[in-house]
């Protein structure tokens, strides 16, 4: 293929990629070109540590394919994620929106290949564009809700039902349906430290924990460490123990 061929067929990859991004979802032609004239695509893989927590911040990225752990850790390198990202999503607004350093640190978790924006071109996408501020505006109160969420589980719940709670919110947002409707599964392979991290606790417990769900036949777990939920209504009740 010729290089100027090449070079369109990258830019119109790059198009459809930035037009998946739900901030992005509301713009014109023009203004998907005025994305992907400031925005450089990086691919990392699996484990890399994109910044870590307290670090200085030069941009904010978005996901076309891959997981992101967003992830803080004790002075005991005990670890606590707090959210996992997928694509679509964005990470890296906080640091630039407050003028403070990381919140947390973001680790590759699936190869990913992220669009990366520069903190002074982000500032004046969201000075001169409402409908991206209210987009980044709307994701960020989601992710404020679901971080109430979880201070109410730890307050209110035991930890089998802190380990529900999170396999359903899981499922939730990575779900792919194998066509039974009560017969969802998790579409995304986590190890048990990964799920405990998520929790709040040890690797030991969660595997405790998950025999019993697979036990009573709410939870089935597949060679490929993917978990479906088998029953949907059992994995609940112990959310309200
Ligand atoms: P920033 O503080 O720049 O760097 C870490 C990023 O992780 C932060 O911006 C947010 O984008 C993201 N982040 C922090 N806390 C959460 C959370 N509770 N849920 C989802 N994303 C988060």
């Amino acid at each position: 293929m010729a290089t100027k061929d090449l070079q369109i067929t990258v830019a119109t990859r790059l198009r459809q990629a930035i037009r998946q991004v739900s901030i992005f979802s509301s713009l014109s032609s023009d203004g998907l070109d005025e994305i992907a004239a400031i925005a450089k695509v990086e691919t990392f893989r699996k484990g890399r540590f994109l910044f870590r927590k307290d670090d200085l911040a030069d941009g904010l990225y978005i996901i076309l394919r891959g997981l992101i752990k967003i992830t803080q850790f004790s002075h005991l390198r005990k670890a606590k994620t707090l959210a996992i990202l997928g694509a679509g999503t964005f990470f890296g607004e906080m640091a630039i929106i407050n003028e403070e350093r990381r919140s947390a640190s973001a680790i590759v978790l699936t190869d990913a290949e992220l669009l990366k924006i520069e903190k002074q071109d982000f500032k004046h996408l969201l000075a001169d564009n409402f409908d991206i501020t209210y987009a980044i505006l709307q994701q960020v109160c989601s992710r404020l809700r679901a971080a109430d969420r979880e201070i109410e589980d730890h307050t209110f719940k035991n930890i089998e039902g802190r380990l529900a709670s999170k396999l359903l919110q899981l499922a939730d947002q990575f779900k792919s349906n194998d066509g039974n409707v009560s017969d969802e599964f998790i579409a995304l392979s986590l190890t048990h430290q990964e799920l405990a991290d998520l929790v709040g606790t040890n690797r030991e417990t969660v595997s405790h924990k998950l025999g019993v769900f697979r036990k009573e036949g709410s939870v089935k777990i597949g060679n490929d460490r993917k978990l479906r939920i088998l029953d949907r209504e059992k994995l609940l009740s112990w959310t309200r123990q």
